[in-house]
């Protein structure tokens, strides 16, 4: 599946890297790493989500929306949602990514990855939502969700797919981070961490009444901060985590990558800096003018202090050249890790015993 220069999510880092310093230094900005939510629907409503009802695009659209990407230099896509695995072209839109040599990512709720495991099995990496142990991601995300999301995980990783966990931090579930480490070190993975803010479609609403209670959130982060120094496998950078210790408090980014180098590309066509920035206004068009005319046109936000998306954030980092994300990269990764010596607890690997695989 790699080839050389490539990293393990698919990335060609050699053209990123270059594509990046070409954006930095030169101004020469081109939609790197592009989002695309092909549909906004989805088989779940979690109680903090407000993006899992509109509009949806058409096969012929997303397969097109990849295919510009690339022709404008782009090096990666990730489809995002709604959950992408109810549209029924994503394997289409997926082929047409690594046939063009993007790095293609998926970002799903996992339930539907078992029956669609054919249509996916091309793409690099895989997030997969995991909020805790059974009953606690239940709660947010419905009856049965759980086992679903673990086995979708189990799939995937047995098909040679990159799979991290994502948790989102909410009132819920605040003190689960622990339970979802436990469950991604047993299935050889690692695991995402981001805060519950108020809204997807606006990051400036950073809080509402499902996220969660400040201060547990901060020990929740410094307890991520130590695990992962401990060899725990949290698959978010340090440097990312210092930043998303911050949340609810504005926080700028040292430089945003939104419209420079990242792009979303909503369900009909709009063109934004970031999947939460932008939403309320009116956006270029992707269908009506073509990526390349429409990422041209995109917002280039300069005073942002809501990056509160676990990825965004390092993103964002990387567009920096920070030297502590480097750093992070070539730290030991979580996978393998004997989780007897950094002393978590029991809960989420109880909960998996006894679990069926197929
Ligand atoms: C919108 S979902 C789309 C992909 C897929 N349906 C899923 O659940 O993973 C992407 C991520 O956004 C997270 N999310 C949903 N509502 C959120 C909120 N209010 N604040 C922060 N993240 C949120 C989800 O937990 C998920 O990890
Ligand atoms: S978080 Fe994902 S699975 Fe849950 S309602 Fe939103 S889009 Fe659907
Ligand atoms: S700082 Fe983060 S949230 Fe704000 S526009 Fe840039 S990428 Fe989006």
């Amino acid at each position: 599946m790699g080839k050389p220069g490539a990293g393990l999510s698919g990335v060609d880092l050699l053209r990123a890297a270059f594509g990046i310093a070409s954006s930095r230094v030169f101004g020469r900005h081109r939609p790197l790493f592009v989002n695309i939510e092909p549909t906004h629907r989805c088989n779940l409503s979690c109680t903090y989500c407000d993006k899992h009802d509109g509009p949806q695009m058409t096969t012929e659209e997303g397969v097109r929306m990849v295919h510009e990407v690339a022709d404008a230099g782009g090096v990666s896509v990730c489809f995002d949602g709604g959950e992408p695995l109810v549209h029924p072209g994503i394997g289409d839109m997926v082929r047409a990514g690594r046939e063009r040599g993007l790095a293609v990512a998926i970002s799903t709720n996992g339930l539907l990855v078992p029956r669609r495991i054919d249509d996916v099995a091309a793409a690099h990496v895989m997030k997969i939502s995991v909020d805790g142990a059974q009953e606690i991601h239940d709660r947010a995300r419905g009856p049965g969700a759980f086992e679903r999301a673990i086995e979708g995980a189990r799939v995937a990783r047995d098909r040679g797919i990159w799979v991290a966990l994502r948790m989102t931090i909410a009132e819920h579930n605040v003190r689960a981070h622990r339970d979802v480490l436990a469950i991604a070190a047993q299935l050889g993975i690692e695991a995402l961490f981001q805060p519950a803010i108020g809204s997807l479609f606006d990051a400036e609403q950073h809080r509402a009444a499902h996220s969660p209670h400040v201060a547990a959130y901060r020990e929740t982060i410094d307890d991520l901060i130590e695990l992962k120094r401990r060899g725990a496998p949290v698959a978010n950078e340090l440097v990312a985590l210092d930043h998303l210790r911050a949340w609810p408090d504005p926080k700028p980014v040292p430089f945003c990558s939104g419209g420079r180098v990242m792009a979303a590309i909503g369900p009909d066509g709009g063109v934004f800096p970031c999947g939460r920035v932008g939403r309320g206004e009116p956006a270029p068009n992707a269908f009506r003018d073509g990526v390349a005319r429409a990422f041209a046109a995109t917002l280039r936000p300069t005073d942002c202090a809501s990056c509160w998306c676990s990825l965004t954030v390092a993103n964002n980092y990387a567009y920096r050249l920070d030297p502590r994300l480097l750093a992070g990269r070539l730290g030991r990764r979580g996978a393998g890790v004997d989780l007897a010596a950094i002393d978590l607890p029991e809960a989420g690997l109880v909960e998996l015993r006894g679990r069926r695989t197929r």
